[in-house]
C-alpha cells in the first residue's frame, strides 16, 4: 500500500537548521540511528558534526576528524560557543546535567550566541525533560520518527545471511514476502526489529510472520500504553448497525494510492457513542479484519496514569508508534475516561490534561499519515465539546439498542457461534421477547441458556432461551433516563449507526412482561410499537 508521506525527521531538522534554530531538543531512544541521519545531513550540507558524551568529550564524525577532551558539561557548552565554522553539535544524554542551574544558564547563553552563527546545538535524549527555565530558549523539540520501511528492510537484510541458503532464496524471490515481514516489524526501533528478526531466525530458521508479530505484540505491550490486536473478530460477527457497516465497507480501499489519485481525502476517524453493550468495541475490533489493517488499542487512562512517563511524552509515543505502523487503526476505547477533565484540568493538574488533549486534537485534524482513529465512548456528557466539532472526526455514530431486525441478526450470530442452527429456533418469539436488550445481553442470554441446557441435560432451545431471558434484566431498564438523555443528545449531533432508530419504553417490552416499575418511563410514555420510532436527524 502506498501512502502519503509526512516530512521525515531528517528533513525537519534540515529545515530547522536552515531557519537558524540554535538550540533543538531531539527525543529518541535510538542514538545511533539519529546520529547516522545527522551525519548524512552534515555530509550533504558540508557541515561539521561533533558529538559529545560525558565519557568521551567531543568527537567529530562528519566533515573532519578528531576529538576534544572536554568532558565537563559547562566546558562542553563553552566549546560549542567558541567553535569556528558551520557545524552541528550533539549533546548525548544531557538531561541529567540540566539539574545544575549554572549549566542551564550557560545553555541559555549558548542559544542566544549561536543565533548569530551557522552553528546549531542539539540535545539528544531518550526523554523530553526540559527544565521550565530553558523552555523558551529551546527553539524546537523534535520527536524523532521510528524507522520506515526501507530502514526495517535493511535490518531484515542484515539478519538474512544467517538463514539457510534455500530459505534465503525463497525470501529473495518473493518480494511480497519481504514486504509482509517488513510490515510486521513496523513500529519497532531498529534494534528491536533486528532482535525480532534474529529471534525468528533462531526459532523457525526463516522470517516467520507469526513469530515476528508475536514479538512485536510483546514489545508494544511493554510500553504500557498500547496493545496490538490480532484480527480475531470478523466483520460478520457484528449484527445490525447497517449504516455504520456500510460506511466502513465503503472505505475499505480508501487508504490506497488509487484512492488518493482519485481525489479522495484520507479518512480520519470516527467516534462511536451510545448505549453500553451495543457493539462499539466489537465494531472497532472488526474493522481491523475488514480493512486488513493492524489495530492498536490505546488505554487513555494510562496516558495520564503517571505509571509510565509524562502524559505529554506518552501521547507523543502513541502517535509515533501508530504512524510508524500505518496504515493502521488506532482504537481509543472509552475516550471519555481519559479526556473528561479537560475543562477543569487547569485547576486540578496544572493543565496537563488539556494540553495533551489539545495536542491529540491537533494531530487528529492535521495528520497526513493513514492512521484511522476509532474512538468509543458511552458517556457523551463527559466528552469535551471541542472533540465534537466538524473536522475532528469524519462522522459521529450513535449506537442505540438493537431493533427487531438487528436483534434477529445478533441472536443469529450468537447461536451460530455456539455451533447451533438458528433455523431450529423460533426467531420471531425470541425477537419479540428481547425488546430493550443490548447485543451484549443477547450474547449473555445465549451463554447462560447454554449453561442451563447443559445442566439439565437438554440442548439449547427457544423455550430454554425464553426462560433464561426472564432472569436477565436489561440495563436499559435501570438506565432508562441516561439512555433517553443520550438519545436526545445524539438526535442533533450524531448519525444513527443502525437503519432504524429505536428507543423509548415499550409496552410489550421487558417491563410489560415481567413487571418492571413504570415510574421511569419518562414523560413521553411508551412508544406505539417495538423498535420503529424514527429518531429525527
Ligand atoms: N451488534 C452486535 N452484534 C453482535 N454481537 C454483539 C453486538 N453488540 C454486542 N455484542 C456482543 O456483546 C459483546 C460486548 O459488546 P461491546 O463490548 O462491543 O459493547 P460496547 O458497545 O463496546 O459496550 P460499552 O459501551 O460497555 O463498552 C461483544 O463482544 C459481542 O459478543
Ligand atoms: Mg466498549
Amino acid at each position: 500500500m502506498t501512502i502519503e508521506h509526512k516530512r521525515s525527521s531528517k528533513g525537519e531538522i534540515e529545515d530547522l537548521i536552515k531557519a537558524r534554530y540554535s538550540l533543538i531538543w531531539i527525543t529518541s531512544p535510538e542514538e545511533t540511528r539519529v546520529e547516522e541521519s545527522l551525519r548524512k545531513l552534515c555530509v550533504e550540507r558540508e557541515m561539521r558534526l561533533e558529538v559529545w558524551s560525558i565519557t568521551e568529550g567531543f568527537k567529530t564524525i562528519a566533515n573532519g576528524q578528531g576529538t576534544r577532551d572536554v568532558k565537563d558539561p559547562m566546558k562542553a557548552i563553552d566549546h560549542v560557543i567558541r567553535a569556528e565554522g558551520r557545524a552541528l553539535f550533539v549533546l548525548r544524554d544531557f538531561h541529567p546535567f540540566l539539574k545544575e542551574p549554572a549549566v542551564v544558564r550557560r545553555l541559555r547563553d549558548a542559544a542566544t550566541e549561536l543565533r548569530k552563527t551557522k552553528k546549531s546545538l542539539l540535545v539528544l535524549s531518550p526523554i523530553t525533560k526540559i527544565p521550565p527555565e530553558l523552555e523558551k530558549s529551546i527553539s524546537a523539540v523534535l520527536d524523532w520518527e521510528l524507522p520506515n520501511r526501507a530502514e526495517i528492510e535493511q535490518a531484515a537484510r542484515k539478519v538474512l545471511p544467517n538463514l539457510p541458503a534455500a530459505t534465503q532464496q525463497v525470501i529473495e524471490s518473493d518480494p511480497q514476502m519481504m514486504e509482509r515481514v517488513v510490515e510486521g516489524a513496523l513500529g519497532l526501533t531498529l534494534t528491536e526489529a533486528e532482535n525480532v528478526f534474529a529471534k525468528s531466525a533462531v526459532r523457525t530458521h526463516t522470517f516467520d510472520l507469526e513469530t515476528i508479530l508475536e514479538e512485536k505484540k510483546q514489545i508494544i505491550r511493554k510500553s504500557g500504553l498500547l496493545e496490538y490486536y490480532e484480527h480475531r473478530e470478523e466483520f460478520s460477527d457484528v449484527g445490525g448497525m447497517e449504516i455504520l457497516k456500510d460506511w466502513l465497507v465503503k472505505r475499505r480501499n480508501a487508504f490506497s494510492s488509487r484512492a488518493r489519485d482519485f481525489g479522495l481525502p484520507l479518512p480520519k476517524g470516527i467516534l462511536l457513542i451510545g448505549v453500553p453493550g451495543t457493539g462499539k468495541s466489537l465494531t472497532a475490533k472488526a474493522v481491523g479484519a475488514l480493512w486488513q489493517m493492524p489495530l492498536l488499542r490505546l488505554d487513555v487512562g494510562k496516558i495520564f496514569g503517571g505509571l509510565v512517563g509524562s502524559s505529554e511524552e506518552n501521547m507523543r509515543n502513541v502517535i509515533k508508534t501508530a504512524e510508524a505502523i500505518a496504515p493502521a487503526i488506532l482504537w481509543i476505547d472509552e475516550l471519555e475516561k481519559g479526556f473528561s477533565g479537560t475543562q477543569s484540568s487547569g485547576s486540578t493538574d496544572g493543565g496537563t490534561t488539556s494540553r495533551v488533549f489539545a495536542s491529540f486534537i491537533t494531530w487528529l485534524q492535521e495528520k497526513t499519515t493513514p492512521v484511522f482513529v476509532i474512538a468509543t465512548a458511552n458517556n457523551v456528557h463527559q466528552l469535551p465539546p471541542e472533540l465534537l466539532r466538524k473536522g475532528r472526526f469524519d462522522e459521529i455514530f450513535f449506537c442505540d439498542l438493537p431493533d427487531r431486525e438487528d436483534r434477529r441478526s445478533i441472536i443469529d450470530i450468537h447461536i451460530r457461534k455456539k455451533k447451533r442452527d438458528p433455523g431450529q429456533f423460533d426467531m420471531d418469539r425470541l425477537v419479540e421477547a428481547t425488546v430493550d436488550y443490548s447485543g451484549a445481553e443477547l450474547e449473555q442470554a445465549v451463554i447462560a441458556s447454554l449453561y442451563d441446557a447443559f445442566d439439565t441435560g437438554n440442548d439449547l432451545s427457544t423455550d430454554g432461551l425464553l426462560n433464561t431471558l426472564k432472569d436477565i434484566v436489561p440495563l436499559a431498564i435501570t438506565m432508562r433516563e441516561q439512555i433517553e438523555s443520550m438519545r436526545e443528545w445524539a438526535r442533533t449531533r450524531a448519525r444513527m449507526a443502525a437503519t432504524r432508530g429505536r428507543g423509548g419504553a415499550k409496552k410489550e417490552g421487558w417491563m410489560a412482561r415481567y413487571g418492571a416499575p413504570s415510574s421511569n418511563l419518562g414523560d413521553k410514555g411508551p412508544a406505539p410499537d417495538d423498535g420503529d420510532r424514527k429518531i429525527e436527524l
